[in-house]
């Protein structure tokens, strides 16, 4: 099994690079399906969730060529619609977008339900709602989801019950080649949706409105190929702002687009934290004890559930009682367990967490149990003097491109070790 060792307490000083952000390359990555022609997406994370869905759509018939460290070809010509790898599609959420861009391809689509980090119900029920207003039926049964448009797809009218961003995606791959418009009202509006849209726009949709609650798609009869680079990810940025700021710390944190962090730089900033805006760089410096604040996770623009865990871990170590409501997910406090093992003070009632500030987190062998989680206990072991050991590597794995390495090229000591399963690895005293 592989863990991740921080000898903790040390300030993190220097520059990091964001690279591509995991949840709009996988929606980019889906939507080639649509494309008659070849696509090269730069700026690609390498992030197991990626390589999971370069290899879901290899096993379909994709070719696929790697360019560079970040840059790869894809022509989905020949693509098997029965070929859906169940072990693959079951290890992440994101293998739903094959559903959309099969319905509007092929105007049929199968696929395995879902997987992914697992904090609470994950219902797709906004996504068979929006592709039976585009004319197609959707039957779920037995873990598979097989969805049907006889006479192809025709442009809808979407209200959705609640802002979703993978059925918001899911909607522009399968309205992008539809006969008419399809006019999606209460859309998400995060910068990923907006990334789907702006490459599928550059292979020839039509979609107009990303990024507010209403978007209108045009459907066409064809897309051809493209050049595209994925958006710098917003949460990468996010968590090293956060670890600078655990660590007590200055970091410039390189390639981000500031407007994208604008909700957590004003809470850091709230904390007392000093952020400094250049172009396309923040520069985020620790001052003394940090202020409690009182915290809501929401949909872009509001402060980003998927950035809840690791703010969770500053709230641990500023002073005074804060409070965190997670606004999205419906159980996404399973990990405060794991921080309790490192000294935290959080009761959790409900979507609520209230966290008393204890000054310092202690050093402790810890799990991740997801992929935000997972980051989390690795600031806490970055802020807490002594030994920290991070389980369920595999989980930080999917999201986060090198964070070892990065961590380390500022500071951190930090590094990643195999332990043969069954052998317990020694903290050396
Ligand atoms: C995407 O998940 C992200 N994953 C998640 O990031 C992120 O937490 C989430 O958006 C919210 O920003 C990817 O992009 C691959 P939703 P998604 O549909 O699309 C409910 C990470 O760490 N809902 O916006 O699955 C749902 O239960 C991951 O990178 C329905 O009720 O999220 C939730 O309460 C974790 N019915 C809320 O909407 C539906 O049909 C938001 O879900 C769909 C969703």
């Amino acid at each position: 099994m592989e863990k991740i060792v921080i000898n903790g307490g040390k300030p993190l000083m220097g520059s990091v690079e964001i690279s591509g952000m995991k949840n709009a390359a996988l929606g980019v990555l889906f939507a080639t399906v649509l494309v008659e022609g070849t696509c090269v997406i730069e700026n690609l994370p390498d992030i197991s969730d990626v390589s999971v869905t370069l290899e879901i759509l290899r096993e379909m018939g994709a070719e696929i060529r790697r360019l560079d460290a970040t840059t790869y070809s894809i022509n989905t010509k020949r693509f098997d619609l029965g070929a859906s790898p169940m072990e693959l599609t079951r290890k992440m959420r994101a293998s739903y977008y094959l559903i959309g861009a099969e319905l509007g391809r092929f105007h049929q689509a199968s696929s395995g339900l879902p997987g992914g980090c697992d904090f609470g119900v994950r219902p797709i029920d906004q996504h068979i709602k929006g592709f039976e207003a585009m004319g197609a039926k959707v039957l779920v049964d037995g873990g598979r989801i097989e969805a049907d448009a006889k006479s192809g797809l025709f442009g809808g009218q979407i209200y959705f019950d609640n802002t979703s961003v993978g059925a918001t995606i899911n909607m522009l791959l399968a309205a992008s080649r539809a006969k008419g418009m399809t006019v999606i009202e209460n859309a998400a509006k995060e910068p990923h949706v907006v990334d789907v849209a702006n490459f599928l726009n550059a292979c020839g949709a039509r979609i107009s409105g990303a990024g507010t609650d209403v978007i209108k798609i045009r459907g066409v009869e064809r897309l051809h190929g493209c050049t595209y680079a994925i958006i710098p990810d917003m949460i990468e940025a996010a968590t090293f702002m956060i670890a600078a700021v655990a660590t007590g710390g200055t970091l410039r944190i390189r390639n981000v687009i500031p407007k994208h962090l604008e909700s957590v730089s004003a809470k850091l900033e709230e904390m007392g934290v000093s952020i400094e805006e250049e172009d396309e760089e923040i520069i985020v410096s620790a001052q003394e004890r940090l202020n409690r604040v009182h915290i809501r996770t929401m949909p872009y623009p509001g402060f980003p559930t998927d950035v809840q865990p690791q703010i969770c871990v500053l709230l641990c170590l500023a002073r005074g009682t804060s409070i965190l409501y997670e606004g999205v997910w419906d159980n996404r406090f399973r990990y405060v367990d794991e921080l309790r093992r490192m000294g935290a003070d959080i009761k959790v009632e409900g979507k609520t967490a209230i966290v008393e500030g204890v000054g310092n987190l202690s050093a402790a062998t810890v799990h991740a149990i997801d992929l935000r989680a997972g980051v989390a206990m690795v600031i806490a072991g970055l802020s807490a003097k002594g030994t920290t050991v991070v389980e369920g590597v595999q989980y930080i794995q999917r999201g986060y491109d090198n964070i070892v390495g990065k961590l380390k090229a500022v500071g951190a000591d930090i590094k990643k070790i195999t332990v043969p399963d069954g052998q317990k690895y020694e903290i050396a005293n």
